[in-house]
């Protein structure tokens, strides 16, 4: 679907389908839908007297002109109480909005920028909101089967009245635009088999990142390991049939006067457990364990696209973790890149070995900060469920960042403790640590884990609840969520 940007009236438009909006408690609606109101002799304000329509957030009416405008038909979406709108209000009544005229099998479709006008919303970032909500709603992962004949809309025009907000809102839709490009590029690679996202793959759509915005990147495979001495990766990698791939992209490579910034995804391709294997039930949703490897990917395509003046670097382990001849074992014993020896418990709890590797790997870049991105623990998903990824920070003022832009945009974070005392869990007979620490507070002691392999200002987002839905939600389609994309770009472009 392709957005727009004109200055001009709603009720003018040539689209086959208008959208307007509503606030809860309005009788006589005022601004754009007061004007389409008009324009209808008062068909909105019927609507809401006769209680067709109120207004709650996402509802959605279908007025019909009838030749009294262009347009076929009008929508008019709820916005929900005035005092509680805020940009995801925006970004979930524009999905609401899209998916009905979609259903409706609308061709173009035009709106007005909810929150613009009476919501008093900054325009640039209503702007952004609405065409975020539209393109993330509309979203379909193109899966390799016999395709049923489908609705689609072909154009999105954004209107508005004053001449005077259009170059902001026009700067607002290309973000938007770039923004989703890279979350687009986070879900297709969650929601690809594994036998299709394998490390390889993921290697490539780095590739083609690089190549499109001139950034430099290295991918190592097993010798190139091995020769840093990266014993946590390859120690994964060991049972894994695909070969591995240590990505690495760098923004802004040679750019030392530029802060910068390291990204590190998580990147296992498929989980089984390995020797430790996991249980049938579920297994296959472990495709998804490489969401943090898929968040940095897709957040590096937005750096590039919006050419953020940072130096970005965004590091991916990537394997899969398999049962094989040649895995590794539990009672293994492990050297990670910095020298710290690792007893193996479980090889279920593989994210941390390649992480570790990733966490050293970023130290050279003599980083700002370094936030690692992984779907880590099932403890995590008990605690907070799919709400909002676990953060752990040794740096108070960069978490509270981060929870400022998980709140901005809707990907939340919620802050859990990194207390010391969690190293008792993982403390080791035979070597520096083990790489699990039982049931209890499995989330703390994965962090406090990876902790040992860092010396800047760290932070670590477990994404395990989040990077994988099974139920839709407004601009949110099921499978791979693309959580971490819009975080991140949140985070880098408040630096
Ligand atoms: N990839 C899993 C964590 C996970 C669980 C992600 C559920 C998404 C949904 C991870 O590698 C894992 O197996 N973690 C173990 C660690 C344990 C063995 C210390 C876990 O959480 O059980
Ligand atoms: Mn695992
Ligand atoms: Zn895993």
């Amino acid at each position: 679907m392709q957005v727009n940007v004109v200055r001009g009236s709603i009720q003018d438009q040539t689209a086959d389908t208008l959208i307007v909006n509503l606030f809860e408690g309005v009788t006589i609606p005022g601004g754009a839908t007061g004007a389409v109101d008009k324009a209808l002799d008062g068909a909105i304000s019927e609507l809401i007297a006769n209680g067709d329509i109120s207004g709650k957030i996402g509802e959605v009416g279908v007025l019909y002109p009838r030749g009294a405008m262009a347009a076929k038909r009008v929508l008019i979406v709820g916005l929900g109480q005035r005092d509680e709108f805020d940009l995801e209000g925006v970004r979930k009544a524009a999905a609401a909005a899209i998916k009905r005229a979609r259903d409706l099998n609308a061709k173009q479709a035009a709106t007005i920028v909810h929150g613009a006008g009476i919501g008093g919303l900054d325009a640039a970032d209503a702007a952004q909101a609405a065409a975020e909500g539209s393109l993330l709603a509309l979203y379909q992962y193109d899966a390799p089967k016999k395709k049923e004949p489908q609705n689609e809309i072909e154009s999105l025009t954004i209107v508005e009245f004053d001449g005077s907000k259009v170059a902001e809102i026009e700067r607002g839709v290309e973000t938007a635009v770039s923004i989703t490009a890279g979350t687009t590029l986070a879900r297709d690679l969650v929601n690809m088999p594994p036998n299709i996202a394998t490390p390889t793959r993921l290697a490539q759509a780095a590739k083609e990142i690089a190549a499109a915005y001139g950034m430099k990147i290295t991918v190592g495979g097993r010798k190139w390991a091995a020769k840093r001495k990266m014993g946590g990766f390859l120690a994964v990698a060991k049972g894994a049939g695909e070969p591995p791939k240590f990505i690495v992209l760098e923004h802004n490579s040679d750019r030392d006067d530029l802060d910068t910034i390291v990204l590190v995804g998580k990147g296992i391709t498929f989980d089984t457990g390995g020797i430790s294997l996991k249980q049938v039930a579920g297994m296959g949703k472990m495709k998804s364990d490489m969401g943090g490897a898929a968040a940095v990917l897709g957040a590096m395509e937005v750096v590039g696209r919006l050419n953020i003046p940072l130096r970005v670097i965004g590091i991916a382990p990537c394997t899969e973790n398999m049962p094989d001849a040649n895995a590794y074992r539990p009672a293994d014993v492990i050297t990670a890149s910095n020298g710290k020896t690792i007893e193996i418990i479980s090889t279920d709890a593989e994210g941390r070995m390649v992480l570790a590797d990733g966490l050293v790997y970023a130290e050279r870049y003599q980083p700002k900060a370094v936030i690692d991105l992984a779907t880590l623990t099932g403890a995590c998903v008990i605690a907070l469920g799919g709400q909002a990824a676990g953060l752990f920070s040794t740096d108070d003022s960069l978490r509270d960042k981060m929870v400022a832009a998980g709140t901005a945009v809707h990907e939340r974070v919620w802050p859990l403790p990194l207390w010391d005392d969690y190293q008792k869990a993982i403390k080791s007979d035979v070597a520096d640590m083990k790489n699990g620490g039982g049931r209890y507070g499995g989330v703390g002691t994965s962090a406090i884990f990876l902790k040992a392999f860092t010396d800047y200002p760290w932070m670590h987002l477990d994404i395990a609840g989040v990077a994988l839905t099974e139920k839709e939600s407004d601009y949110t389609p099921a499978g791979g969520t693309g959580f971490g994309v819009r975080l991140l770009i949140e985070f880098l472009r408040h630096w």
